[in-house]
């Protein structure tokens, strides 16, 4: 306290020893807080505070639950935000902290970020494709101004920043078989033009102001727990869902139709560490990421080894095979695996069982129910 050394403050001197011992107060009274509060104390106070604090928007899509679960691995259960505009299912809610967060409310955003201490910023929500077609205005704000809104968030307050693009960036004029990270991007569809916009404008507030943005182009994802939501890569969901159910699945595209596709369980480990990557492995800031490539028919006769009564026949969807008519056929994600050691775990016939293990337990599970 400066001011005790100043005879004329001597008013001040006493005020500052009273704000000290305060403090001294404050911070006894909250260690006993938090020693009470937490019975595992010390088995994980000090590793925990050198964890990230993670706040993920839009968590409650087909993405944002299994990184929760991912990260509250790796961090501890309440290092790890889970936020969206829905209600969440009982089972999410009960599986760690969940938060309201509209990430078109600037002030509710930050409120969350400051009063969590949040210091990783996953921006999952989008607007479901359906609805997005359906209102398009809607869509691009929430898809171009909340992701505005991330941005300076995110830069307001030092956090690392991450942003999931697609291959759906990539468009007729791109390089398809293989596709780099950096090439030509003129992508036709709504989609692509703000997914382009997003990476732009994080590498931009990168160079400009020091943000630590990271972005990975994701293919299509496959997961067993969630329902296809109208993208140009959810035949590939959706004909497990029908040979299980049915035995026959109708194709809406072409069954030479070439797209880049990854298990949930890899994509989510990819966004885990790139996160984790150190700084200067990242030579560049969005990056491309790959699993394996196949068509449907490849994928119908993966599937046929074990199931062989299943009838695959096909009804071209001409939008949605112009769309995947423009994407890449391959990805090349080289970039990736050379600067921080990306390494897929899933190929067609491990993706394949794993799908039907999946749908084989539940199918038992009901049966036994
Ligand atoms: N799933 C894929 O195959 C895939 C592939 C490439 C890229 N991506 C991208 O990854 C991200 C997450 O994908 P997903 O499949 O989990 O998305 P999703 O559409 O399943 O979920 C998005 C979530 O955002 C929420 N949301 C909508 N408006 C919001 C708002 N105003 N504020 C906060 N939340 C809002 C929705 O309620 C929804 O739960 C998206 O940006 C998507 O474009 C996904
Ligand atoms: C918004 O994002 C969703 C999913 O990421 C996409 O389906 C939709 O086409 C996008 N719409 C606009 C207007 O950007």
């Amino acid at each position: 306290c400066k001011f005790l050394l100043n005879r004329k403050s001597v008013i001040e001197g006493q005020r500052c020893a009273l704000f000290a011992s305060l403090r001294c107060a404050l911070r006894c009274g909250a260690l006993v807080l938090f020693v009470t509060s937490d019975a595992s104390f010390h088995s994980v106070s000090f590793s925990e505070t050198d964890h990230p604090k993670v706040l993920i928007t839009g968590g409650l899509g087909q993405l944002g639950v299994g990184l929760a679960k991912l990260l509250r691995k790796r961090f501890g259960k309440n290092n790890v935000i889970l936020s969206d505009i829905r209600k969440p299912s009982s089972n999410v809610y009960h599986s760690g902290p969940f938060i309201y967060s509209d990430i078109l409310d600037y002030k509710n955003l930050r409120e969350i970020v400051v009063n969590n201490r949040i210091t990783w910023l996953v921006h999952y929500s989008a607007l479901l494709s359906a609805v997005g077609e359906a209102n398009v205005a809607l869509a691009r704000s929430v898809n171009i101004t909340g992701l505005h809104n991330i941005l300076d968030i995110a830069a307001e307050h030092g956090l690392r920043l991450f942003v999931p693009s697609t291959i759906g960036a990539f468009g007729p004029t791109s390089p398809r078989n293989p596709t780099p990270d950096l090439c030509v991007q003129r992508p036709r569809t709504i989609y692509g033009v703000s997914k382009v916009h997003a990476e732009l404008m994080g590498e931009y507030y990168h160079h400009r102001y020091g943000l630590d943005f990271r972005c990975l182009r994701y293919p299509g994802i496959i997961s067993a727990d969630s329902q296809p939501g109208g993208g140009t890569t959810d035949y590939a969901v959706q004909i497990f869902h029908d040979a299980i159910k049915t035995g026959k699945f109708e194709c809406n595209l072409k069954p030479d139709t070439r797209l880049p596709m990854m298990y949930i369980d890899d994509c989510l480990r990819a966004t885990l560490e790139v996160m984790e990557a150190p700084a200067d492995t990242l030579s560049m800031r969005t990056y491309n990421i790959n699993a394996m490539s196949f068509t449907p028919e490849e994928l119908a006769q993966e599937l046929q080894k074990q199931m062989p009564e299943l009838e695959v026949t096909y009804d071209v969807d001409h939008v949605r095979q112009a769309i995947a008519d423009s994407w890449p056929m391959n990805f090349d994600d080289s970039n990736a695996r050379k600067d921080w050691g990306w390494k897929h775990d899933y190929d067609l016939p491990e993706l394949v069982q794993t799908m039907l293990n999946y749908f084989g337990a539940e199918t038992r599970m009901a049966r036994a129910n």
